[in-house]
């Protein structure tokens, strides 16, 4: 922990005031194939091309490069990462291979369709898009249902493992967000709930929020947090994500992407869409570079914060 700190204090000095830009997560994409075809997913590919899945070799290989550089904490994303497999190898040898290397966390972002148990991961963060009929029309019907037996199933691993929830607020869900925030406060199996807008990827423009509605939603959400909802995200962050006028620390995540494209900066910046951007991570990154006390301190919790392990 004292260690974990120590370097987190040394990246932040060396960031802010040396100008050393290296990242401290990464978000690294297994594959891009998927067991759900999300309407909103702008990893599915929607041009009849075929999905790629990496092998072991090439992900040991970048979690080696991204250690390399500076990063301590990586997230598995896909495609889906639960159905990942490389011949023996499954998503849990690439969470031992991640801490072997010497990350000081590994999670896993997921459709929560698979089972759960087992995953070695320090903590999963599930997509949760709705309550029931909202989530089922963007991800596909039944796929509320599982997710919920799947949570339930694993609730026994609760405290040995962190579960959160992440919902991408569009314009088929925006009408659902306080019923969700609510489920995912009253659900014992989950800890907290990440709210994204919608950025518009090609092919998927027409969900984008207007500006006035997703000002209005974030003006809901900082009141629902200060009532004590668990929001992971920190007022300062999403009083960042209502105007869109900050300057971009995009840089403190590197991404990976399924074709193996190292990017320094999340791939919406490559696709020119940091004007529209819903990644709320956004703006906590600007928000903790500037020092922002909520954000460090909601950083922190997410970062350095223990699980038991398992
Ligand atoms: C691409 S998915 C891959 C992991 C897993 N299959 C899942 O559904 O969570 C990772 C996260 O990106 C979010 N996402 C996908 N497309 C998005 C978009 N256009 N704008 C914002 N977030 C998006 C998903 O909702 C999900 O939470």
């Amino acid at each position: 922990m004292i260690g974990r700190l120590f370097y987190l204090a040394r990246w932040f000095f060396r960031a802010r005031f040396l100008g050393r830009a290296a990242p401290l997560q990464t978000v690294l994409f297994v594959s891009d194939v998927c067991n759900l075809a999300c309407k909103h997913c702008n990893i599915l590919k929607r041009d009849g091309s075929a999905p790629r899945s990496k092998s072991y070799g090439q992900i040991a290989a970048e979690l080696e490069y991204a250690h390399g550089l500076g990063s301590r904490f990586v997230d598995f994303s896909g495609g889906e990462p639960f159905i990942w497999a490389d011949g023996a190898y499954t998503l849990n040898d690439l969470i031992r291979q991640a801490r072997r290397i010497g990350f000081f966390s590994a999670t896993v972002t997921s459709n929560g369709q698979q089972p759960l148990a087992g995953c070695a991961a320090d903590s999963i963060w599930l997509s949760l898009d709705g309550v029931g009929g909202a989530h089922d029309q963007i991800r596909g019907p039944g796929t509320f249902a599982k997710l919920l037996a799947n949570i339930e199933a694993d609730f026994p691993s609760r405290g040995r493992r962190r579960l959160s929830v992440n919902m991408v607020i569009n314009r088929l869900n925006s009408g659902a967000v306080r019923d969700t925030v609510e489920f995912a406060a009253a659900h014992p199996a989950i800890e907290s709930i990440a709210l994204n807008f919608h950025t518009p990827f090609p092919g998927t423009e027409a969900l984008l929020l207007p500006p006035a509605e997703r000002r209005a939603i974030i003006d809901e959400l900082i009141r629902l947090k200060k009532a004590g909802l668990p929001i992971m995200n920190s007022v300062s962050g999403l009083k960042a994500m209502r105007e869109l006028n900050f300057k971009p620390r995009c840089w403190i995540s590197n991404f990976i992407m399924a074709d193996g494209a190292r990017l320094a900066e999340c791939p919406g910046r490559r696709a020119g869409l940091c004007g529209q951007c819903g990644f709320c991570m956004a703006g906590e990154m600007a928000s903790l570079f500037a020092f922002k006390p909520d954000t460090v301190f909601s950083g922190l919790n997410l970062r350095v914060k223990r699980s038991n392990g398992c």
